[in-house]
């Protein structure tokens, strides 16, 4: 385990000095490639319901492998008996539905009768840029910032997402509920859920392996599932801005000051050296008083992953859901565990708010 992440590491060093010097990592470019491939119904695309016909169709903001725009988001479904609970799901799963036709169970505007769905929740395409590094973060770092039980009393908790994979936990670091332990799992995930592509069985349980078209599985070879995770994998993080302007140095103080950073952690330890995401990883419940959405096993309603802010300013909309249009908008839809910090921004003066906000843009 260990000596896979050193030799992550390195990779990711190289990727940093080989940028822009196509030809030196074929398989970094051949990932790359598939990223950004529209497959064919002949290829297997679609199960045969699907979102879309490529990666980078929706991981587009600011460049390839980045975020996307509220016309991508899909949505899940479930019922929580009007809002009363207890959560279920519906038959068929939470589903990923953006282009799912209406007759698939579940969706809006499939008429809602007992056991259909009740309730929806948004998802917004988040930015993979960096997350190889945030793959490297072992289980261990990101734990030892959990406060369940909130031992420190400031009404902020912190849940590591846990994961059953083949007959083992693992710790949850991708996806907006931390639903998925490793990068390369959310390739074969995507690839099912987002495009009805099926992948070969690698024992993990992330992969789709068989699906309603008529095309052989696995529609996509394990190279493939592979070259697509190396190219996110050596995606290096998004760098600083740099700005000299000595707000942006306020900004950082106010930031700490204020308590963003109690659950936007500057940075986490890797083998290969620190990580500065701006994120602790773990779930916390910032929703307001009444949010009803999806529930999973170890993540409730309304528990989502603290999202990295690193490449913050290029990758509006916010929240897991894009509810909010800009940075502002994003710290004024803190509630929940977050409500004291939200507050706290609320009672800064308009320079010293201009000034964190200057710093986020600078990330
Ligand atoms: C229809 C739009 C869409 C397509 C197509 C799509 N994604 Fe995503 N992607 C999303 C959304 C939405 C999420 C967040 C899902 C969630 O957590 O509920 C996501 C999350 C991710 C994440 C986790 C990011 C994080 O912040 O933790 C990775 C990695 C990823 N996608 C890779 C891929 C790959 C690889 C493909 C192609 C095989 C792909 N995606 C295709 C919309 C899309
Ligand atoms: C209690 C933990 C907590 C605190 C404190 C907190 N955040 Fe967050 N933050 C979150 C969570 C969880 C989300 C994701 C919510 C969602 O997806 O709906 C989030 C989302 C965000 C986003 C949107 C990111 C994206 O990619 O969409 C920004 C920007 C942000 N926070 C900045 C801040 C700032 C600035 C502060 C201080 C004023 C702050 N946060 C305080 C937990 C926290």
């Amino acid at each position: 385990m260990q000596l896979s992440h050193l030799a992550l590491g390195a990779f990711i060093v190289s990727a940093f000095l080989l940028q822009g010097t196509p030809g030196e990592d074929p398989q970094f470019d051949r990932g790359r490639a598939l990223f950004d491939k529209p497959f064919s119904l002949a290829e297997g695309l679609g199960s045969p319901e699907m979102n879309a016909d490529s990666c980078r169709a929706c991981h587009s903001d600011p460049s390839i492998g980045g975020a996307g725009p509220l016309e991508v988001n899909v949505s899940r479904f479930g019922n929580d008996n009007g809002g009363v609970g207890p959560f279920t799901n519906v038959v068929g799963g939470q589903g990923l539905s953006k282009l799912f036709p209406p007759t698939v169970h579940g969706r809006e505007e499939y008429p809602v009768g007992p056991g259909g769905a009740d309730v929806f929740e948004q998802r917004q395409t988040p930015s993979t840029i960096g997350h190889g590094a945030i793959d490297q973060i072992p289980a261990a770092v990101i734990t030892a910032n959990e406060d369940v039980a909130d031992a420190n009393n400031d009404g902020i908790f912190g849940v590591a997402r846990r994961i059953r994979v083949a007959n083992h936990t693992e710790i949850g670091r991708f996806g907006w509920k931390a639903q998925i332990p490793r990068l390369a799992d959310f390739v074969n995930d995507a690839m099912f859920g987002e495009m009805g592509l099926t992948t070969p069985d690698n024992g993990r349980g992330f992969a789709g392996l068989t699906d309603g078209d008529s095309v052989a599985d696995p529609e996509v070879t394990q190279d493939e599932v592979d070259d697509i995770a190396h190219f996110l994998a050596m995606l290096p993080p998004p760098a600083r801005g740099g700005s000299t302007d000595p707000r942006v140095a306020d900004g950082l103080k106010t930031f700490h000051a204020i308590g963003c950073a109690k659950c936007h952690t500057p940075s986490l330890h890797s083998p290969s050296g620190p990580v500065p995401l701006f994120s602790n990883l773990l779930l916390h419940n910032v929703m307001p008083l009444g949010f009803r959405g999806m529930a999973e096993f170890g993540a409730e309603a309304g528990f989502f992953k603290t999202p990295a802010l690193w490449g913050i300013k290029g990758t509006a909309p916010y929240m897991h859901d894009g509810r909010a249009e800009d940075l502002t908008g994003a710290i004024l839809a803190h509630f929940g565990e977050a409500e004291t910090v939200r507050q706290n921004y609320e009672a800064l003066t308009v320079p010293d708010q201009v000034a964190l906000i200057l710093f986020l843009e600078d990330l």
